[in-house]
């Protein structure tokens, strides 16, 4: 194949924000598969809060990106040569494919996705790892009830959108929190929450407590810092706090801000679960099932926020996360764009 495979690579760990300078551009030719591999022209990436993570030399649940290596991303785009005997060429799927036009995996490695359910964003999104995410770390670790009161940060984005929309399935009384009142009016009048807390401009302490009067059942959080101590000073007993991520925190350049009010947990009886979606990984299949059934008879609403310019434009597109600027699955069109 004649074709140059651009590609973005770490150059250096970030400190704080990443940098322009922490990538480096590189191009190469565009080789052949081998045996049981599949050469994939990426067609969109994931933005994922958890790139900044991988980019320490910390440990983790997944090894550090190396310096001079390829970033990591999750992508979704078409075959266009395949030695494996299950997946032909035009086939579309998704994949850990890094920051580049053109990723080869094992045949194995990834998952062949149906344009006719959805187009190819919606498969890094709610029918993706974010859906996942949702799904599981609501349904498994946060284990809602029929009437719970259910609160979810971060819920304007890929996971806490879906988050709050599956509780509403299972008949709870949905809180939102979001930054900025565009944000908390889609989490409202779109996505359907029973109320929104905006934290630029309420105290979020105070209108958990006026939203949420008999305390929060479950409450899933996805920012950590101020907002996770604020839920925790609105427990019900027995509430179940899922820790899904930490945005607020994971470009912090001095220590994490931990939660002051952990002793809640005990007054309460409440549990606080660290949550990884990969450990469900068998069971995706039947999860995405239920929940491309649910957006098929509309019960499900789906957001993808379509990045362009490029793998050029990665790095200013994964600044969009830390800065709120997307709403829904933040994906960046590489093919074409
Ligand atoms: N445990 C797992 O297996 C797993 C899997 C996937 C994702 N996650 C975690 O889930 C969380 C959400 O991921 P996502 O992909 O759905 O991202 P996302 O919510 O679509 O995008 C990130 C959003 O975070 C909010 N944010 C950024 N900085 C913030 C701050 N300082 N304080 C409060 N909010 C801030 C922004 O929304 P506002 O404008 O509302 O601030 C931003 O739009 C992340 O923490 C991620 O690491 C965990």
């Amino acid at each position: 194949m004649d074709a140059v495979n651009q590609q973005v690579r770490l150059a250096a760990r970030p400190h704080g924000l990443p940098k322009p300078g922490d990538w480096e551009m590189t191009e190469e030719p565009v080789g052949e598969p081998g045996e049981g591999e599949v050469l994939i022209r990426v067609d969109y990436l994931s933005l994922d809060p958890a790139m900044r993570g991988w980019m320490n030399d910390a440990r983790s649940y997944i090894p550090p990106v190396g310096l001079g290596e390829v970033m990591r991303a999750g992508g979704a785009g078409e075959v266009v040569a395949s030695r494996h005997p299950a997946i032909a060429v035009g086939d579309h799927v998704t994949g850990i494919t890094g920051v580049q036009e053109y990723a080869t995996l094992p045949g194995d490695a990834v998952i062949k996705v149906d344009l006719d359910l959805a187009p190819l964003p919606v498969y890094l999104g709610t029918l993706g790892m974010p859906g996942m995410t949702a799904y599981f770390g609501l349904l498994e670790v946060g284990r809602p009830q029929e009437g719970d009161t259910v609160v979810v940060s971060g819920a304007a984005g890929a996971v806490g959108g879906v988050v709050g929309q599956i509780a509403k399935l299972k008949g709870c009384r949905v809180v939102g929190i979001a930054g900025g009142e565009e944000k908390c009016a889609h989490v409202l009048d779109t996505l359907g929450f029973d109320a929104t807390i905006d934290y630029k401009s309420e105290v979020v302490v105070k209108e958990l407590r006026r939203h949420c009067p008999d305390g929060i059942d479950v409450y899933f959080d996805n920012v950590g810092g101020e907002i996770l101590d604020a839920a925790l000073a609105n427990l019900n007993r027995h509430a179940r706090v899922v820790i899904c991520g930490a945005i607020s925190q994971y470009n912090a350049t001095e220590a994490m801000q931990g939660p002051a009010n952990y002793m809640s947990l005990l007054v309460n009886r409440a549990s606080m679960t660290g949550f990884l979606v990969f450990d469900y990984a068998d069971r995706y299949a039947q999860a995405a099932r239920e929940m491309a059934g649910w957006m098929a008879d509309g019960r499900l609403k789906t957001f993808e926020d379509v990045a362009t310019g490029g793998v050029a434009n990665f790095h200013d597109t994964l600044l969009r996360l830390f800065r709120g600027e997307n709403t829904g699955k933040l994906v960046l069109q590489v093919s074409g764009a």
